[in-house]
């Protein structure tokens, strides 16, 4: 169990770590020049994540229970100041306080992503390793709408005259939009031991969606190597979605599994 706990919390913090210290460098490039205090806190956030993911990285996985847990704490701490802070640029955009190159929705999302983490750790940290069947349907809903989101980014950044891409980008939108609403309108038909054989073919069309949407971020990935875009993607950001939909797949194979393994339907 002890060994469990290390594996899986350090597994997390490695991926959400670098995500985390990403997002900062994110949010640096959209600051212009005159906002230095924000670049600042950026450049400490970016810091700040790649110690951790540093860290992260030199924890043996046989490392004692209580180090684990005390170490999920520190950063769970570090993800909320920078939450917070996500938050606060997030409100002086919106209140017109600053004209930053960031959409808001995008901040947004990075903010519900540092969101996610914070409650993963915190759920390590209660002895919740793998997914309840019961979270099924909100770990869906969260994945869904970030891809639907990163579609829609990848739209709005590619050149005005790439119009193939453009299409293909919203159509991706849609589609994870009409999952997502599917698994909304599933959400109050609960309890999930009741639909769960509809939630398992529910699944199974994630991964056809996500199989698409991977391919097309590798798309994006490749003509951007290749010197073959003339939009405003960053390569970073490219790779940083294309790795968050690896993240996801990997998370729908455990969330399959947990549905397997989950109470049968009562028989009447
Ligand atoms: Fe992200
Ligand atoms: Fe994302």
């Amino acid at each position: 169990m002890s060994n469990l706990f290390a594996e899986r919390s350090l597994h997390e913090i490695r991926f959400w770590s670098q995500i985390m210290k990403e997002h900062a460098f994110f949010l640096r490039l959209g600051f212009t020049s005159d906002q230095s205090r924000l670049i600042q806190e950026a450049n400490q956030f970016y810091h700040m994540f790649e110690n951790i993911e540093e860290r992260a990285g030199a924890f043996a996985a046989d490392t004692d229970h209580e180090a684990i847990a005390r170490f999920n704490m520190e950063v769970y701490q570090a993800t909320t100041r920078l939450w917070t802070y996500k938050r606060n640029v997030l409100g002086l955009i919106l209140s017109c306080k600053i004209h930053a190159h960031l959409f808001p929705s995008f901040i947004d999302h990075i903010s519900r992503e540092a969101a996610y983490f914070m409650n993963r750790l915190e759920q390590l940290n209660r002895g919740m390793l793998d997914p309840l069947p019961d979270t099924v349907i909100n770990e869906n809903v969260f994945f869904l709408r970030l891809m639907a989101d990163h579609a829609k980014f990848i739209a709005h950044m590619l050149d005005p005259s790439e119009r193939n891409l453009i299409s293909e980008a919203t159509d991706l939108s849609y589609q994870f939009e009409q999952l997502l609403f599917q698994m909304v309108d599933l959400e109050s038909m609960r309890p999930a031991s009741q639909t769960a054989g509809i939630l398992t073919r529910l699944l199974e069309e994630h991964r056809e969606a996500m199989q698409n949407i991977h391919a097309f971020k590798q798309t994006i990935r490749e003509l951007l190597d290749l010197c073959c875009l003339r939009g405003i993607i960053h390569p970073l950001f490219a790779d940083h979605t294309y790795r968050e939909a690896n993240h996801f797949l990997e998370l729908l194979g455990h969330l399959e599994a947990s549905l397997t393994a989950g109470p049968e339907p009562s028989a009447k």
